[in-house]
């Protein structure tokens, strides 16, 4: 074993975190369809903003067999403000797939987890360890950061050059002992000691043998992602409302916000005379890739008309629906409006 990985097993025994709600408990047998979701959760975002989701989706969806027999609406729903949701719709794929493939058990094998729909090379890598004690090296986006800082890695590490690098690195790295301490320290360690700022050196396990530390050079990895600027765009968001129901309509399944439920969108401004328009309040939402500058326009509609793959839903329930983040935002609002 490597002095590195040595003393991130000691560190992460001593130090690291050992009760997230998906993590073995001692003496109970790992649960692979808990350690999938959490690490599909995980994804992009931190294991504050997950906890709540994680607690109410396993409690609708306990096992592989309720997920795969759910309507992708309701998986939708329970992701709703989570983003990045091609995540859920792999998920409740994948489900029915270990239903069809595997007979219902979360396949243990490597390359079945690889193939499996939404899960890229290090989070088979970490079910495989974590649900398996499988040892498989690990590479998400903390660790790119701890391994261009110890190992003095330069260049944007998803450049397939560097992170092929980065991969030789983790594969050279990985015990083969002690791998579940070894794959969550180093995840505990990216999430908090060697932080995107002010990372805590001092308290690092390995800080003596940082190459970044020793050329004093820690903010300067990982190197950043050349910026392009972020395309930008501007749509109407139409809020009919008719007492107190709005009307929503659902969203074609590929593209952002693919199967959510929104409130029919346009580029320019119906001229409709007929109808009473109203500005509400404009607000930009960003997303990893663009910025999106909404102008909600509230039509108070005289009847609930029929549209195609609508549905004219009260405001409250339509908070609790399969809904983006800013139709959320919206509502949040008009009700506001309703009891002042
Ligand atoms: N990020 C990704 N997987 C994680 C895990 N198992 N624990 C904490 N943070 C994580």
């Amino acid at each position: 074993m490597t002095a590195f990985a040595n003393e991130i097993i000691a560190w992460q025994k001593l130090y690291g975190r050992h009760d997230l709600p998906w993590q073995t408990k001692l003496n109970q047998a790992p649960d692979p369809y808990a350690i999938w979701v959490s690490e599909i959760m995980l994804q992009q975002t931190q294991v504050a903003a997950v906890i709540g989701y994680y607690a109410k989706f396993m409690l609708r969806f306990p096992n592989i067999k309720t997920l795969g027999n759910a309507t992708q609406d309701e998986v939708l729903q329970h992701w709703s403000g989570l983003g990045y949701y091609s995540r859920a719709r792999n998920l409740h794929n994948a489900a029915q797939k270990i239903m069809d493939d595997f007979s219902g058990k979360f396949p243990d094998k490597f390359e079945d987890i690889l193939n499996l729909p939404g899960i890229g090379r290090s989070t088979a890598a970490a079910i495989s360890t974590f649900a398996f004690n499988q040892p498989m090296p690990i590479l998400d986006g903390n660790v790119k950061r701890v391994f261009a800082r110890h190992f003095n890695v330069a260049g944007w590490p998803s450049l397939p050059k560097i992170e092929a690098e980065m991969w030789q690195i983790a594969t050279r790295e990985n015990p083969h002992m002690d791998a579940i301490a070894y794959t969550q320290g180093l995840m505990d360690l990216g999430a908090t000691l060697c932080t995107r700022s002010k990372p805590k050196c001092l308290a690092c396990p390995v800080n003596a043998s940082c190459a970044a530390l020793a050329l004093d050079i820690v903010s300067q990895l990982p190197t950043p992602k050349p910026r392009k600027a972020i395309p930008e765009r501007s749509i109407y968001f139409l809020v009919h409302k008719n007492g107190n129901d709005i009307l929503l309509e659902k969203r074609a399944s590929t593209g952002i916000w693919g199967g959510l439920w929104s409130f029919p969108e346009t580029e320019t401004l119906p001229n409709n005379s007929e109808e009473n328009m109203q500005m509400l309040p404009k607000f930009t939402h960003t997303f990893t890739h663009f910025k999106l500058h909404i102008q909600p326009v509230l039509v108070q509609s005289a009847e609930q008309a029929i549209m195609p793959n609508s549905l004219w839903i009260g405001i409250d329930e339509a908070i609790e629906a399969a809904i983006p983040t800013p139709v959320r935002k919206i509502l949040f609002g008009l009700n506001n409006k309703k009891s002042s």
